[in-house]
């Protein structure tokens, strides 16, 4: 018997680096997994090797920032399978990276209401279904903001993942009595796709990089950057009961780049 046989999970971003890896992980672990993504065709792979290796797997094309798509999406899951166990909430875009002075207001509101509001939303929606039995969610959320400033223009990232662990909190305070754990991972660089989500405005950095010279290479732990595959074995951890008094807590999985 694995961990989680009989489990529903809900996993956002799953196409593609820390979601795929997290969905793979948790369907080998015996969970049923939705795969919700902007694009229904980019998540056909995923389906496909979990289905391969006799796992089930649902695709919900979704934009997380909409509120009704959200909320259509858990009910198409809870119409297939009658419930959620697991929400995943880990779709995320760095956006536009650029100086303060020139991040323009629709740039900023873009990163923010993906990764913020869009959490809020991934959240709010599944607690009709999880109350009544309680479950696991986990927040990807980033050592940027949390522990780190050094990532220059990164302003509106950083502020949604920070955000992001605020709201875990209060979240996992509050749905403590209906069982649901809650808990933020944050993670350092992980070798995904989420360049092609990524926009620096190379000539305005310039001008506010302050020349610091760091130690050769930023990871203590390991020569490279974290795998996808590293990250979800600990979402498998947060969303198993192997983590059952575990709720409310930031778990920074980064090789200890963080405190370079
Ligand atoms: N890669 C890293 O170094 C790193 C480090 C810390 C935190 N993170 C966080 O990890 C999470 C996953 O990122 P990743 O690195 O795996 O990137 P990725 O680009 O490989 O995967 C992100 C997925 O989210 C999807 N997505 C983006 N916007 C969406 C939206 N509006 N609605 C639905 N789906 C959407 C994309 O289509 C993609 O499949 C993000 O929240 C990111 O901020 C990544």
């Amino acid at each position: 018997m694995s961990q989680l046989d009989g489990k529903v999970a809900f996993i956002t971003g799953a196409s593609s680096g820390i979601g795929r890896a997290a969905a793979i992980k948790l369907a080998q672990e015996g969970a049923k997994v939705a795969l919700i993504d902007v694009k229904e065709e980019n998540a056909r792979d995923v389906k496909e090797s979990i289905e391969e290796s006799g796992g089930s797997a649902l695709i919900v094309e979704c934009d997380i920032a909409k509120p009704k798509e959200m909320e259509q999406s858990y009910q198409k899951v809870v119409d297939a399978w009658g419930k959620v166990d697991i929400v995943f909430a880990n779709a995320g875009i760095n956006g536009v990276i650029a100086p303060i002075e020139d991040l323009a207001p629709e740039d900023w509101d873009e990163t923010i209401n993906t990764n913020l509001k869009g959490t809020f939303l991934t959240v709010k929606y599944a607690i009709p279904y999880m109350k009544k039995h309680g479950g696991s969610i986990i927040i990807t959320s980033s050592i940027n903001g949390n522990r780190i400033y050094k990532n220059f223009g990164m302003s509106a990232y950083s502020t949604s993942k920070i955000g992001q662990t605020g709201f875990g909190k209060m979240a996992a305070l509050e749905l403590a009595q209906y069982k649901i754990k809650v808990n933020i991972i944050c993670p350092g660089a992980i070798e995904t796709n989420i360049g092609k989500n990524t926009f620096p405005q190379e000539d305005e950095l310039e001008k506010i990089k302050i020349p610091v010279e760091y130690p050769e290479g930023n990871q203590p732990l390991e020569e490279h950057a974290g795998k996808p595959e590293q990250v979800a074995d600990l979402v498998f951890f947060l969303a198993s009961d192997l983590s059952s008094h575990i709720t409310g807590t930031e778990v920074y999985i980064d090789g200890a780049e963080s405190l370079l």
